[in-house]
Parts: C-alpha cells; structure tokens; sequence
C-alpha cells in the first residue's frame, strides 16, 4: 500500500489561557510515544509563538494556525496575515472549518483565495470540508462534499494540491459525540480520493493525506485510523487534554 504522511492535527479553537495551554503541551510532549506520525498543534493565534518555542526540537511535532487573512498585509484591523505565521514557525493553515463557514461567512470562492495566499509562502493549507445532517439524511454528502472541493481547490496546480491536506469533517459528528462510523469514514474517504483522482490523476490522489474529524477521541482513533483510506484525524475537543491527544497520535 501507498505510504502516506499519517496526521493528527489538534484543533484548540478558542480554548486555553497562555499558562494553561503552555503546560498542556509540555505534558503533551512527555506523554508522545509515536514519532513517526506528525502531530501539528493548532492553539490560537496569540498562542503560537510559545507553542512554537516549546516544539522546536521536536521533528514530529508541527505549529498550525486555525485561520488567516487572504490578503498579503494592509489595512484589516484584527486580522491575521500568512507572512506572519509563517514568521513565528507555522507550517500548517486549517481552512474551511465548518465553524468559520457557518459563523464567518466563509465561501468556497473566499476559501480558494485563503489557500492561494497559504500556498504562496510555502505553507500547508488543511481544507476542510463536510456535509451537515440534512443533507447526509437526504444521501446528498458525496455530492455536497465535491462541491467544496471544486470551489475552492480545483483550480490550484498539481505541484499545489500535492501540498493540500484534505479534512473530511461531518458537521453532525463535530463537538456531538456523535462520531461517524469508521465504514461511513472510509466510504467518504475514499469517495474523496476518486473525486481527486478523477481531476488530477490516480497517482496524486494516492498521496493525499485524507483526514477525518468529528469527535475522534482515545477509545474510538484506532479504528476510525485502521480504515485504509483515513490518514488521521482532525481532532477538537480530545486534543485540550494532553494525555488523550497523545494517545490519539499513538493510535496508527
Ligand atoms: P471535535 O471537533 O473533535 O470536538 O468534534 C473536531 C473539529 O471541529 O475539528
């Protein structure tokens, strides 16, 4: 079988003080056994430089940020441009999360401009994408979920979507409890990498890191990672406790 990266990329959203998010990831790196999957830490904005200091000697350890402004810098009180996350030792832009599509407004034309801007200083978007429940319920997720990728990401190159890391996130599964079923997993997962193999060719869909986030957690990582088609998991909530987020990056 193809060896692809396997990722485990833990979401904070807006969670944590400085001190508390400061010992948690010292906690994390103790409790961390496996190193040969990448664990990409993703605190807020205002977090990342000491998450930073604290991963830097740590190969299998990366820095995410959870969003950034598509524009290159200027006058956008508040916002966050990609230069400077890439400044203090970012890697890896979540984008598309179903939280900024649904409280921010975030379109997939808006998206395609985020990832164009990420991609053009070298770093590494993880797109998300997902259906909500009406829509699985009416059988309509394949569809919905290649209409999120062709929006934002089929108009980037080869050489670009080779960097994209791919989230497929359920928005019924995110922050429920209710996690998908490792079979509805794999069949998504693998309903993606034909919809990225039918547009840039089956060799390139093969490498692509295919994660899936919704209520991933300790007890249920292992199988939902056993599927051949599920690269990792996007985790949220299991990832603000250092000793589970460990045992979720162990469980390949
Ligand atoms: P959850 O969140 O693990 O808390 O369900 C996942 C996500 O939103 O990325």
């Amino acid at each position: 079988m193809n060896k692809r990266t396997q990722i485990v990329a833990g979401n904070w959203k807006m969670n944590k003080t400085y001190q508390d998010g400061r010992s948690m990831v010292i906690d994390f790196l103790e409790n961390l056994r496996n190193t040969d999957a990448l664990a990409i830490l993703c605190p807020p904005f205002i977090h990342l430089q000491m998450v930073s200091n604290l991963i830097k000697d740590m190969a299998s350890v990366r820095l995410g940020a959870q969003n950034c402004h598509e524009a290159e810098a200027g006058a956008y009180t508040g916002e966050v441009s990609v230069e400077m996350l890439k400044s203090v030792g970012v890697d890896y832009v979540i984008l598309g999360h179903s939280e900024r599509r649904e409280y921010f407004g975030e379109s997939d034309a808006l998206l395609a401009k985020k990832i164009d801007q990420v991609l053009a200083h070298n770093l590494r978007p993880i797109f998300c994408c997902g259906e909500p429940l009406d829509i699985r319920e009416k059988n309509d997720h394949v569809a919905h979920v290649a209409q999120q990728l062709e929006g934002s990401l089929f108009h980037l190159t080869p050489e670009a979507i080779a960097k994209i890391v791919i989230a497929y996130e359920p928005i019924w599964a995110i922050g429920t409890g209710r996690t998908a079923s490792p079979a509805q997993a794999q069949e998504m997962h693998a309903a993606i990498r034909q919809l990225m193999a039918k547009k840039y060719g089956e060799d390139l869909a093969q490498q692509l890191s295919i994660l899936y986030g919704g209520s991933v957690n300790a007890a249920n990582a292992k199988e939902l990672f056993s599927q051949p088609d599920v690269d990792g998991g996007l985790v949220g909530g299991a990832s603000l406790k250092a000793g589970d987020f460990a045992t979720i990056v162990d469980s390949f």
